[in-house]
């Protein structure tokens, strides 16, 4: 079985639409693949419920344990690896990672940014958008090298930026289509896995 950890810090409505269509397009017979864990960093996070409901394991991490960022990564590779995974799939995971743990799940590693990358790499993107007056914003799914938000890119949607658009309103725009492409770039990837 090829096992999907998904890793989040919020919401997890990335890892939901994730889950629902590996259900729905029955992931198991189309590839042999599963979602076999959901970890957060934050025990608050949101979506740890949302993947419980939908009877999937879940663990969880917290960065404030640890004295260092090696010591947190080295920590959450070990909760990984116990999934033995085939994909590990960041989905508003909101932590820089270290090179080490970047290096171990090389070409297992994927994440979605709330930007058009290479544009509007980091935090804040939408307020960010709008201010450079974009006439378009969108989201992108790359895979994941030590370069913050600057792997080879895998998907992307585009999306108008309104007039009287907010950070918000533009947000909620971006998270619809991220719902579509995170889903559709996964299970490309798993055929070819
Ligand atoms: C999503 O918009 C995702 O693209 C973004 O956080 C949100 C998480 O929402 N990720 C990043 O900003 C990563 N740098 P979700 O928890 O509901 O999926």
């Amino acid at each position: 079985m090829k096992n999907i950890v998904i890793l989040i810090s919020g919401s997890g409505s990335n890892m939901a639409a994730i889950v629902r269509t590996a259900q729905r397009d029955n992931w198991r017979k189309a590839f042999g693949a599963q979602v076999a864990a959901v970890i957060s960093n934050r025990p608050d996070a949101a979506g740890l419920a949302l993947a419980r409901e939908h009877l999937i394991a879940t663990e969880v991490v917290d960065h404030k344990r640890f004295a260092t960022r090696d010591a947190f990564d080295a920590e959450l590779a070990t909760v990984i690896d116990r999934r033995q995974p085939t994909l590990v799939v960041l989905a508003g995971f909101m932590r820089i990672l270290t090179p080490a743990f970047v290096a171990r799940y090389e070409g297992r590693l994927v994440n979605i940014h709330p930007s058009l990358l290479p544009a509007f790499a980091g935090l804040d993107t939408h307020q960010r958008a709008i201010d450079a007056g974009c006439k378009v914003a969108g989201a992108t799914v790359h895979r994941v090298t030590p370069a913050l938000d600057h792997g080879p890119i895998l998907a992307q949607a585009v999306v108008p930026v309104l007039a009287g658009d907010t950070a918000q309103t533009l947000a909620e725009r971006v998270l619809t289509q991220e719902h579509l492409i995170y889903p559709r770039a996964i299970a490309a990837l798993l055929q070819g896995l």
